[in-house]
């Protein structure tokens, strides 16, 4: 058994894990930045980097003293080189070298998308590759065949906004403040699904692709008509959502051999309508259905501690001077 500590800086959440080969989580550390960033309606990258350089040492020591561990009793340093604000990304990546440094033991830069594409095997140790996964968060929103530890292929991506995008930009426009993806879930469960008429961009098109911007839109006019209760146009935006990724499921999994799970991972896959509809879709399909607990769906340390243990697993490490990568395709 080995254990890997996991570092994640690349967007508005510190994150610190301790996490082992044999899937145990030791301690963990997540620090949100969401009171820094909410005045100004979303994340800004400079604030994010000083946050991340003031509060990520001090929880490696505490998620250190709460293990009981020293350095010495650590396998690997994994952190995330990206893709992400390249301020924090940095501030994590040159801390777990220094770390991997001073402890002389091996570095593991992770992909953060990776971080998610592997979660669900953190919390469920009987999920075997290949399977399908929907990976949608602030900002990705893709389906991938994943084959393999660093063995990804992409089936679809957005032509313009992530799911989560979306969501926080409709709740902003709802008034619902940042981040708005759990608000305006919580609002659409007052509301009628039907009431509002919005388009389902791309629905049909045999292109796996995704595309939010138009339904973003339209909810911007359906506000601004003053027609609608808020309730109602979150209810009925969370469907057209729902509809277009289960239309764009069924295009791109049209597209590969039938695989025997579906996946979901990244924020918006703490979405409870999301995972009903996902459930549905993969059952009608005989497919296995696994969506990892609402902790490992958002930003967190854990998924990249996991990432390093899988790729430890296989041998890998990555040498001092690799780079911090703010676009990082997987
Ligand atoms: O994975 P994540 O923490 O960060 C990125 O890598 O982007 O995802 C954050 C995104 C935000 O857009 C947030 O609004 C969305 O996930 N989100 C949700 C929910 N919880 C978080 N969207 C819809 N419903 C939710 N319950
Ligand atoms: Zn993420």
């Amino acid at each position: 058994m080995a254990t890997i500590l996991g570092i994640e800086s690349s967007c508005d959440e510190t994150a610190v894990a301790l996490v082992t080969t044999e899937r145990a989580i030791i301690a963990q550390r997540i620090a949100s930045q969401i009171e820094e960033h909410a005045p100004y309606g979303g994340v800004v990258p400079e604030i994010a980097a000083r946050a991340h350089a003031e509060k990520l040492a001090p929880m490696i020591a505490d998620v250190m003293a709460e293990a009981d561990l020293g350095l010495a009793d650590i396998d690997a340093i994994a952190a995330t080189a990206g893709p992400g604000l390249i301020g924090g990304v940095m501030v994590g990546l040159v801390s777990g070298k220094a770390l991997a440094m001073a402890a002389d033991k091996p570095l593991i830069a992770i992909n953060h998308l990776e971080g998610h594409a592997l979660s669900p095997r953190l919390a469920d140790e009987t999920l075997q590759f290949p399977y399908a996964l929907l990976l949608v968060s602030g900002g990705h929103c893709q389906i991938l065949q994943v084959d393999g530890v660093g063995q990804y292929r992409r089936l679809a991506t957005t032509i313009d906004d992530a799911l989560g995008e979306a969501f926080d930009k409709s709740a902003k426009i709802l008034g619902l403040g940042y981040p708005g993806g759990p608000a305006l879930e919580k609002l659409a469960l007052s509301g009628d699904a039907k009431a509002v008429p919005l388009p389902r961009p791309l629905l049909g098109s045999k292109e796996p692709h995704f595309s939010f911007a138009g339904l973003k839109s339209a909810v911007v006019r359906a506000k601004d008509s003053g027609n609608y209760a808020d309730a109602d146009i979150a209810a009925s935006f969370q469907q057209a959502a729902i509809d277009c990724l289960l239309d764009r499921l069924t295009v791109s999994l049209g597209n590969t051999a039938p695989l025997p799970a579906l996946v979901v991972a990244g924020g918006v896959a703490a979405n409870t309508a999301i995972r009903t509809a996902l459930e549905g879709f993969a059952s009608a399909r005989d497919m296995r259905f696994t969506a990892p607990p609402m902790a490992l769906c958002t930003d967190n340390a854990a998924m990249i501690a996991w990432a390093g243990a899988e790729r430890f697993g296989s041998g890998q490490s990555d040498p001092l001077d690799v780079s911090a990568r703010p676009r990082w395709p997987l």
